[in-house]
């Protein structure tokens, strides 16, 4: 049997995450093991060679995008330099399905990148990172798997559907109505619907060549009982470098805007900042039209906003 070359690339999270008390799975802090030691105890036998790299150390809740530049860069090293067959990335799962939806946008390659996270630290009694790590590694191996997908409690959601819905349950994230694209089961994966390909939108090789200081600043806003359109015009009240050039809004509903804060959003388009509008509810989808969730809409803006500002 040829064994399959996969590399983990680590940012930290509670699967990295140490607690005082063995017991503790709340009062601990993330991003502490390296990723070496995390593959350490993963009894993956003979099926593959792991290959780790630590591309950042932090709580997902502080991402920033120098790691997700840090990260398109070094998947495409691992790529193209040493033609490995799958990528794993161990990450929070606090900002996990931002990191993956970035990366569905934007990566250029057709073999699978999983991420692996955990609810539990690794020093819990019975942490959840280990099995979540085993079957990522099984997910990365298995023939004709591509995109990106993240693997949590035994289910794989894909890249652009996938949301954290639960801050303290194990099996902590949906794919809403989408429904997950499979399970691992003892190692086995069960696929129940298509792999979802990545967008490999226009513009993304500005991801690598702009530097990540430079990326367009994208706010979002949310709409609700009482709102004003203050913060908006604070926002744009900042001198223009500092200003937003992209407002994400979290509507209410079906994306209805309070008259307040619509009559802000006017304004910041006079002055030509691009406004998009999302839901705040945490399923489903606006009607009609679509579109993603706001953390999101937000990740599509700013590409969007940096393909607009690169050199023709
Ligand atoms: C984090 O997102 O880094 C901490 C929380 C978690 O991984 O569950």
């Amino acid at each position: 049997m040829i064994s399959k070359k996969i590399v983990i690339l680590g940012t930290g999270g509670t699967i990295a995450g140490l607690s005082g008390e063995q017991g503790d799975n709340v009062g601990y802090k993330a991003a502490q093991v390296g990723v070496d030691q995390l593959v350490t105890h993963l009894a993956l036998g003979n099926a593959c060679v792991l290959h780790t790299e630590q591309v950042a150390q932090i709580d997902s809740k502080d991402m920033v995008f120098s790691v997700w530049q840090a990260l398109v860069q070094r998947i495409h090293h691992w790529v193209t330099n040493e033609h490995v067959d799958g990528v794993v990335i161990t990450h929070g799962t606090d900002t996990l399905e931002e990191t993956a939806y970035f990366l569905h946008c934007v990566v250029q390659t057709q073999i699978p990148i999983v991420f692996a996270c955990a609810m539990r630290p690794a020093s819990s009694l019975s942490p959840d990172g280990p099995q979540n790590m085993r079957d990522a590694v099984a997910l990365a191996c298995h023939p004709g798997v591509t995109g990106v997908s993240v693997v949590c409690a035994g289910r794989i959601h894909a890249a652009g559907d996938v949301q954290k819905l639960y801050p303290y349950r194990v099996d902590a994230f949906s794919s809403g109505d989408a429904g997950v694209l499979g399970y691992i089961e003892e190692g086995r994966v069960r696929q129940c619907r298509p792999w979802q390909m990545p967008l490999n939108i226009d513009g993304c090789e500005w991801v690598e060549r702009t530097p990540s200081d430079d990326w367009p600043y994208v706010e979002i806003i949310t709409s609700y009982a009482g709102c004003t359109g203050a913060v908006v015009d604070a926002l744009m009240a900042l001198e223009p470098r500092a200003r937003p050039r992209g407002l994400v809004v979290a509507a209410t509903g079906n994306g209805t805007v309070h008259a307040s804060l619509i009559a802000a959003l006017d304004r910041a388009v006079a002055l030509g900042v691009q406004v998009v509008i999302s839901s705040r509810c945490a399923l489903g989808t606006l009607v009609p039209g679509g579109g993603e969730s706001p953390v999101k809409a937000r990740i599509a803006l700013v590409l969007k906003l940096l393909a607009w500002a690169a050199p023709r």
